[in-house]
């Protein structure tokens, strides 16, 4: 049995309505967090993680991203041709040449279900990642690699869950977990989108998920659930009746950037830890709270 994980399946083919009218022509994954889009975060996540298989679930409309990994010819020789190596360098080493990047198509936006469905083919038989860009993970281990040293100790499916309030229970997948003498919290039942009434925890599952190949058959026909589309939740739920799932309490901060008010804060965050602007925009903050 394989120790590492070494797929990441980055389903990017939702309409992005939260957003709108950014996302009416570009993803969004595409939307930019400082200078770099919530895709590129993803993939440097995954790759700090040790992917070697990157499968984007995109849509036909979709074709921005696919650009952002590949070769982008004329702009390569403008920056050489005028001596900006420095930018050169930095859109020539997105994706290390050693990893393979595969673009599936999902033609219909049926749910987060059906768009990991659509990846079976080129994942194959093997445990895999499922990362949702647009919830952006600010820790010192990135949390797929902590995910990665889960399944390093247990070989199992393993959630990244975190505590969210009573009252936003309608917003999440949520589990409910009974902790094992190991310590390991085992999910015992899942949910999507309950109502605060109905949920069996305040447990949410965020956009990190690994996997076994067990998912694919219990998502291979099912129908539309919560909010008419092909829930991943509802899968999982599936593959709870055989074999153990777990929760992993990640360490870090999670920025929800498919809402606006987790963009603008997570903008803010990572504004105040760049390199390059970080101190400016520090003393700009300061002198702003002053007059709010
Ligand atoms: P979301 O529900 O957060 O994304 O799905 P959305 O549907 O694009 O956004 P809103 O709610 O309309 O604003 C979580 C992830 O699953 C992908 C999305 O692209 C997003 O990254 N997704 C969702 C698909 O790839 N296919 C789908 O059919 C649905």
């Amino acid at each position: 049995m394989s120790f590492r994980v070494q797929s990441v399946v980055f389903p990017v083919a939702g309409l992005g309505t939260r957003f709108l009218p950014a996302t009416k022509v570009s993803p969004k994954e595409m939307l930019p967090i400082v200078n770099k889009p919530l895709i590129q975060y993803a993939v440097e996540e995954a790759l700090s993680a040790g992917a070697e298989k990157l499968v984007f679930v995109t849509s036909p409309s979709k074709r921005a991203i696919e650009q952002h990994f590949q070769t982008n010819v004329e702009l390569e020789s403008a920056l050489s041709n005028s001596g900006n190596k420095k930018m050169l360098t930095l859109v020539q080493n997105i994706v290390p040449s050693s990893v393979e990047c595969v673009f599936v198509q999902q033609e219909v936006p049926l749910g987060l279900g059906h768009a990991v469905l659509c990846a079976r083919a080129v994942v194959g038989e093997a445990p895999f990642f499922v990362h949702l860009a647009d919830d952006l993970i600010r820790s010192d281990t990135p949390c797929l690699k902590q995910m990665q040293q889960h399944y390093a100790r247990h070989h199992s499916s393993v959630l990244a869950v975190e505590a969210v309030p009573n009252d936003r229970t309608a917003s999440y997948g949520i589990v409910s977990v009974e902790k094992e003498p190991s310590g390991v919290q085992r999910i015992d039942k899942i949910i999507e989108k309950p109502e605060p009434e109905e949920a069996p925890s305040n447990l949410a599952v965020v956009g990190r998920y690994l996997l076994t190949p067990a998912i694919f058959e219990q998502l291979e026909g099912r129908g539309p659930g919560a909010g008419g589309e092909i829930q991943l939740t509802d899968g999982i739920a599936g593959v709870l009746r055989h074999e153990p799932v777990h929760a992993l309490l990640f360490e870090g901060t999670r920025y929800d950037c498919g809402s606006r008010l987790g963009y603008l804060k997570a903008t803010v965050e990572y504004g105040l830890h760049n390199e390059e602007v970080g101190a400016r925009f520090q003393k700009y903050l300061k002198e702003l709270t002053k007059k709010i």
